[in-house]
């Protein structure tokens, strides 16, 4: 029999790349689709090298029709899509752009998935579907009403009503997981989350933080690699369902920035700037649905986690952080 073969749409990213070291080390054969617009061939590096032979890399738009062909030819029997504008504040200023490659590039991937006769497609939705709901609701579960406050939370909210019509109409599975704040080594800084990122690059070069508000506005912040571990679970269950991804856990601002000052040596306090419009103030999932129809839960807690990204920047060349410095405009702090 020959190895069982998938496909990761934006497996060049982030979490893309992640998922697809981890697919390949169970023995999958990997197609991974990007348009490296935010992803970079640098995170599929090792992949390439330890597994030549069993990744596969396309170049290519997943709104291009040419993907529906490619799926044919490929037949993934699953297919991760995670390929989509991620930045909250750019899908404010440009919805359309949002709209086209969130919206249009996930019909084009679920045409693709019944084209090459894919049994299931494992969707990479967010938190910002569900908007700001009322405090009391927190840690919020998957019956919150979907109330996104962005175009980037309308888009990924919509992507979901398709993959239940496919379901529905052709019969094509689907489980949509709700990532909470995923940080982890190769995280970009346009994107969900950047925060983490963001304080442990600047505090490695000796640079202030931001932080907005009083500090005590709280997000749940999940470890790349158990993300990961859910969406591999999602393989074989959890269909036709959303499922929560996060640890329940919530962490105030002012308490992470001092994880990460304490991880790194540093003893720079925080900026303390005013409150952005439009911020959520507190955040957190509940897992209890992942506990039990994924069998899941994070094995990493947030102090763990830093401490982890910090060794994998400590274990780049020097020059590597203040690239990614010279590469960001401006600095943040909480994403939307
Ligand atoms: N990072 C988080 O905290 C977080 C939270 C919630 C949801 N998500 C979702 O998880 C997924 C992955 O996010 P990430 O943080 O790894 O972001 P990322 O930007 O690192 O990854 C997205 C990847 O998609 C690719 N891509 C973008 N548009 C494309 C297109 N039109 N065609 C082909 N490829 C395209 C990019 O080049 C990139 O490699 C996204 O769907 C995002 O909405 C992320």
């Amino acid at each position: 029999m020959s190895d069982p073969r998938v496909m990761v749409t934006g497996g060049a990213g982030f979490i893309g790349s992640h998922l697809v070291d981890r697919l390949l080390e169970l023995g999958y054969v990997v197609d991974v689709i990007d348009d490296l617009s935010s992803g970079s061939l640098l995170n599929l590096s090792s992949a390439r090298q330890n597994y030549q032979g069993r990744i596969f890399i396309h170049q290519l738009d997943v709104r291009s029709p040419s993907l529906i062909e490619l799926t044919r030819r490929r037949r993934p029997s699953t297919i991760f899509h995670l390929a989509a504008r991620t930045d909250v504040t750019a899908s404010i200023s440009n919805p359309s752009d949002d709209l086209s490659v969130n919206v249009a590039g996930s019909i084009r991937v679920l045409e693709a998935a019944l084209a090459g006769e894919a049994t299931k497609v494992i969707y990479a939705t967010s938190a910002a579907i569900y908007g700001d709901p009322s405090q009391e609701l927190i840690p919020l579960d998957e019956n919150t009403q979907l109330k996104p406050i962005s175009p980037y939370g309308a888009s990924k909210r919509a992507a979901i009503d398709y993959l239940e019509i496919f379901r529905s109409v052709y019969d094509l599975e689907y489980t949509a997981l709700v990532f909470a704040n995923v940080y982890g080594p190769r995280q970009g800084f346009r994107g969900e989350a950047g925060v983490v990122s963001t304080f442990t690059e600047r505090l490695l070069a000796g640079r202030p933080c931001q932080v907005f508000g009083d500090g005590t506005s709280t997000r749940d912040y999940v470890y790349v690699t158990d993300v990961v571990d859910a969406m591999i679970r999602a393989i074989d269950s959890a269909g036709g369902l959303l499922v929560n991804v996060g640890t329940s856990v919530e962490t105030q601002i002012n308490a992470l920035f001092e994880m990460i000052a304490r991880a790194t040596g540093s003893t720079l306090g925080p900026r303390m700037m005013p409150r952005r419009l439009g911020e959520i103030q507190r955040n957190a999932l509940s897992i209890e649905r992942a506990k039990a129809q994924l069998g899941w839960k994070p094995i990493i807690d947030v102090r763990d986690g830093i401490s982890m990204l910090v060794d994998w920047y400590n274990s780049r060349p020097v020059e590597f952080v203040s690239r990614r410095l010279r590469e960001r405009q401006g600095y943040s702090s909480l994403s939307k």
